[in-house]
């Protein structure tokens, strides 16, 4: 991977991360109140449903499906793993790398049980809930690698892991203004991740808004570039994706639960020309 431009805020960044605990991390976001399916306002059902509304509108197409800072979750190819043939996850951290292995090799120890995020995505596609047990089949039958990543590098993953054309889609959840020390550093990672995408390809990008920590495990404050709706659309169009739509979804009080300080979150469709 090449390295370049990287300034002490990058480097700070991944100082952060090597305490990144994954557990803590799975806890405090994916578990209630932020996601329970009981409820239409908790942000994972929410996040659930812009997924499946963007990849079922008839738009997102091909073979290659590419997941940009999966971290530990998998919440966001749930949809996805039905209509692409590969699907390649891909973190910064082994930590992370490792429980997704764990669970897509089905080993006992995984941090977090996804069964009613498998109901969930499979009601929103009309599927009885019990469909689940093939859905999980579905999506360890697609993953296909689980690669090391690093959006900071103009080649964020290693020469030759991806065909010659790109991927046909990539998606990437809180993971760019969560890594960037500020918001050109977030531009250019957008940008350096459009350079594994095919032309004509789609980019689903879901963010914080508001935010200026998080904390991935007890006492792990990491810093994150506070981002409001007009600053997305400006980077988007400035590192060259065409946007279609930008959804937003504000946090009602209670999901303000002492784990960051994010406002709200964003959901974005966008093309690559
Ligand atoms: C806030 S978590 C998001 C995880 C998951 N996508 C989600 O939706 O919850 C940010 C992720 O970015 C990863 N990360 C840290 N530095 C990175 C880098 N330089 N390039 C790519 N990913 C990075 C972290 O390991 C972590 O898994």
């Amino acid at each position: 991977m090449e390295k370049k431009g990287t300034g002490n805020g990058v480097a700070a960044m991944a100082a952060y991360y090597q305490s990144f605990d994954p557990v803590a991390y799975l806890q405090y976001n994916y578990t209630p109140p932020r996601a329970d399916f009981e409820r239409h306002d908790s942000i994972v059902p929410w996040k659930l449903g812009c997924l499946h509304r963007a990849f079922t509108e008839g738009d997102v197409n091909g073979e290659l499906l590419v997941d940009i800072g999966s971290g530990p979750t998998l919440y966001q190819v749930l949809s996805g793993c039905e209509l692409f043939g590969k699907v390649v996850l891909t973190d910064f951290l082994e930590v992370n790398r490792r429980e997704l292995r764990r669970w897509l090799q089905d080993e006992e120890g995984c941090s977090l049980d996804w069964t009613p995020y498998l109901q969930h995505v499979c009601k929103l596609e009309g599927r009885r809930p019990s469909a689940w047990t093939e859905k999980a089949a579905r999506l360890r039958q697609v993953v296909s690698d689980i690669l090391p990543i690093d959006v900071h590098c103009p080649q964020p993953l290693a020469p030759n892991a991806l065909p010659s054309a790109g991927a046909d889609c990539l998606v990437s959840s809180f993971c760019l203004e969560s890594v960037s020390p500020d918001l050109t550093t977030f531009t250019r990672a957008l940008g350096h991740i459009r350079g594994l995408l095919r032309p004509g390809g789609h980019l689903l990008l879901i963010g914080a808004l508001g935010e200026s920590y998080y904390l991935g495990g007890p006492g792990v404050k990491i810093p994150v570039v506070p981002l409001n709706e007009a600053q997305v659309c400006t980077s988007l169009k400035d590192s060259g994706y065409t946007l279609i739509r930008l959804e937003v979804y504000n946090l009602p009080e209670d999901m303000r639960v002492g784990v960051d300080d994010v406002s709200g979150v964003f959901f974005v469709k966008a093309r690559k020309e």
